[in-house]
C-alpha cells in the first residue's frame, strides 16, 4: 500500500538521465526528492541540477547537496566531525545515554501503526533518533544533516549491523533552511535539538518542516529552554559569570573558546507562539528533564554516589516520567499537527 495513493496527491519525481551513482540510494527516494527549498530537480550522470546549475551529487550512498560556507553552526559541527552521540552512548551517565531513552519513549507514541509512512529526521546527527524507526520496521526514513561525516558514520554502522535496512534509509547532507524534499510528502517529521542552531533563521527551519509535511502530518520538536541554557553555561561553559552573561545578553554559547557556537533558546510560551505562527496546531507538549544535565555533570566529577550504574533503569524511568510531569526542562518538547 503506497501512502501517496491513500492521499491521492501526486508525488514529486526527479527527472533522471543516466544512472551513474543513482543505484546507491533506494528507488523510493526519487519520488520525494526536490531541489533545496522544494523546486524541480534533475539528476544527470552523477550530478543533481537545478536552474541549470550543478547543486549536488551522490557519494558512497549519501546524497550531498552543496551548502554555502560561512554559517557558524554548520561550520562548528563540521569542525568537530558532526554529532558524536553514538560514541557518548557508551558512557552510562552521559547526557545522551540519559536522554535517548526519553526520546525513544516519546517517539514510540509519536509513531504510527502504518509503517509505509515517510519519516523525516531534520538535523539527525549520527542517527540516534532515526535508528528506532528502522528497528520498528518503518519502510521510508529520511535523515538530513549539514555534516556529512556524521551521516557517513551512521551509514557505516547500519551497513555493518543491518545492511538490509539501507533500503529503508535515505541520508542527505543539506541545510535545514532549504530541505531538498518535495512539498507535502512527510507524515512524521522530527527536529530534535537541531533547529535552535539556526538562531535567527529558526523560523525558516520550522517553515521547511511545515512545507514538506502532508496535511495532518505531525512534527516532533525539541529545543533548548531558557533554564536549560542557563544551567548548561553554569555547569559546562564558564560557571556563574557565563550564566549571568547569558541571562543579561540573552545569548547562549556552546562549546569551548575558539570552537564556541551561538545557539537559540526559548521560553515555553515563546516557542509555542513561534510554532503556531508557522500554521501548526500544537497537540501535545512535554520536556526533557534538566536532571540529565545535572547527572552527567556529577558523573564527570565522580559524585553520583555508590552503585549508580545499578540504578540506571530506575533513572531512565524517572526521566521518562519527568518528561510529562517535570517543570524544569532543559528542552521543551512540542508535538504539532499541520
Ligand atoms: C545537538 S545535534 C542533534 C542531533 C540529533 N537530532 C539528535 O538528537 O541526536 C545538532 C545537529 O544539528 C545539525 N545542524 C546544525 N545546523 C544545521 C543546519 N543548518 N542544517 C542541518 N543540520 C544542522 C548538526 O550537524 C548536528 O548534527
Amino acid at each position: 500500500m503506497a501512502v501517496e495513493q491513500l492521499n491521492s496527491r501526486p508525488m514529486a519525481e526527479v527527472k533522471r538521465f543516466g544512472s551513474s551513482g543513482s543505484e546507491q540510494i533506494p528507488e523510493w527516494a526519487w519520488r520525494v526528492l526536490a531541489s533545496p527549498g522544494g523546486g524541480p530537480l534533475r539528476y544527470r550522470d552523477g550530478l543533481f541540477w537545478a536552474a541549470g546549475q550543478p547543486i549536488g551529487r551522490i557519494e558512497q550512498g549519501i546524497i550531498r547537496f552543496n551548502i554555502s560556507s560561512g554559517d557558524p553552526s554548520t561550520e562548528y559541527y563540521r569542525s568537530i566531525g558532526g554529532a558524536h552521540f553514538h560514541e557518548r552512548s557508551a558512557v552510562a551517565y552521559a547526557m545522551t545515554s540519559l536522554d535517548t531513552p526519553v526520546y525513544h519513549h516519546y517517539l514510540r507514541q509519536f509513531a504510527t501503526e502504518n509503517h509505509d509512512i515517510l519519516v523525516v529526521d531534520v538535523g539527525g546527527g549520527d542517527g540516534r533518533n532515526a535508528l528506532p524507526w528502522l528497528r520498528w520496521g518503518f519502510m521510508r526514513v529520511v535523515m538530513v544533516d549539514s555534516t556529512a561525516a556524521a551521516l557517513y558514520r551512521f551509514r557505516a554502522r547500519v551497513f555493518a549491523e543491518n545492511p538490509e535496512w539501507l533500503q529503508r534509509l535515505v541520508l542527505i547532507e543539506c541545510d535545514a533552511r532549504m530541505l531538498p524534499l518535495a512539498h507535502d510528502v512527510a507524515d512524521r517529521v522530527l527536529a530534535i535539538e537541531s533547529l535552535y542552531y539556526l538562531n535567527e533563521d529558526y523560523e525558516k527551519g520550522l517553515a521547511q518542516c511545515h512545507r514538506v509535511m502532508r496535511p495532518r502530518a505531525r512534527l516532533f520538536l525539541s529545543d533548548r529552554s531558557y533554564e536549560g541554557a542557563l544551567l548548561a553555561r553554569l555547569l559546562y561553559h564558564g560557571g556563574v559569570g557565563a550564566m549571568l552573561e547569558t541571562a543579561r545578553s540573552q545569548e547562549m554559547w556552546d562549546g569551548e573558546d575558539r570552537t564556541r557556537v551561538r545557539t537559540r533558546f526559548f521560553l515555553r510560551q515563546e516557542l509555542h507562539e513561534l510554532v503556531a505562527a508557522q500554521g501548526f496546531q500544537i497537540v501535545e507538549t512535554g520536556g526533557i528533564s534538566a536532571l540529565s544535565l545535572l547527572l552527567s555533570f556529577l558523573s564527570k566529577s565522580g559524585r553520583l554516589g555508590l552503585q549508580s550504574d545499578a540504578y540506571l533503569p530506575a533513572v531512565h524511568q524517572l526521566l521518562i516520567d519527568l518528561g510529562n510531569t517535570g517543570c524544569c526542562s532543559r528542552c521543551h518538547v512540542v508535538i504539532a499537527a499541520k
